[in-house]
């Protein structure tokens, strides 16, 4: 895994947007790997930014999000489908038929897993899959659990999950049970990772992902298997890391 340590979350959001932004300059018809939560914003910030100044084109770059929240329409302000139109998708020149992420109304949940696990391979997969990091070690929305899950499929939220999250929410009780997610396997597919990291709070797990025992009790272990790991964190989530700083 490469550690490239940030001053600070702008330092961090402009060092990954860079990546990213490289590979789009590389090669144009890029199949990304997005992710949500709040460490991603800046980065999309950034991405947009450069797209709107002409230094940056997504017109051949094709999409696919590592999850979306299981009864939520595209239309609910706390979707992942609303979470990117907001963040990216209406920002960019990205064409609107090629923003894929698992529909959350889908109730055939065995179809649904089925049907985006194969648009990922009939892609081609991923060439760089961005991820953040839960707080309890989840990546996507692969909870800490006894086995691995290998390709996309429905999974409980855990409940440190729930209470993260809720914060988004008007009540902890809004907050969907259940989740679709790209499997450890899909991601594993992507060609690159980048792991982006921000705050004190995620110092400890980030430890346990980068040197601790590889196991499913902390999901995000597993990349330390994977042969192309970039890690992207500011000076707070990297405060229990012994490397030098770069
Ligand atoms: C959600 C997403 C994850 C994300 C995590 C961390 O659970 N499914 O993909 O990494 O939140 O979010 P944040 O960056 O807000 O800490």
């Amino acid at each position: 895994m490469r550690l490239l340590i940030a001053d600070h979350y702008s330092d961090m959001c402009r060092k990954a947007a860079s990546i990213i932004a490289a590979q789009i300059t590389l090669k144009p018809k890029s199949v990304l790997g997005l992710a949500t939560g709040s460490t991603p914003i800046g980065i999309y910030e950034q991405l947009a930014t450069w797209c709107q100044h002409e230094d940056l084109d997504f017109s051949q770059i094709t999409t696919v999000n590592l999850d979306e929240y299981y009864g939520l329409a595209p239309d609910n302000a706390q979707s992942y489908h609303y979470f990117m139109a907001e963040h990216l998708f209406s920002k960019v020149n990205l064409p609107k038929g090629r923003q894929f992420l698992p529909d959350g109304m889908n109730q055939d949940t065995d179809r649904e897993c089925e049907r985006y696990q194969n648009l990922i391979e009939l892609l081609g997969g991923i060439d760089i899959q961005l991820l953040g990091l839960g707080h309890n070690g989840h990546i996507g929305f692969n909870e800490p659990s006894d086995a691995f899950v290998k390709d996309v499929h429905l999974v409980d939220l855990a409940e440190k999950t729930i209470e993260a999250n809720k914060r988004f929410f008007d009540k902890a009780e809004d907050v969907p049970r259940k989740a679709y997610t790209m499997g450890i396997g899909t991601i594993f597919q992507a060609e690159k990772i980048l792991l982006v990291v921000s705050g004190a709070e995620k110092a400890g797990i980030l430890k346990q992902v980068m040197y601790g025992p590889i196991s499913p009790r902390v999901p995000g272990s597993i990349l330390q298997l994977h042969a192309d790991v970039t890690v992207v964190a500011d000076q707070d989530a990297a405060g229990e890391l012994t490397s030098k700083r770069n």
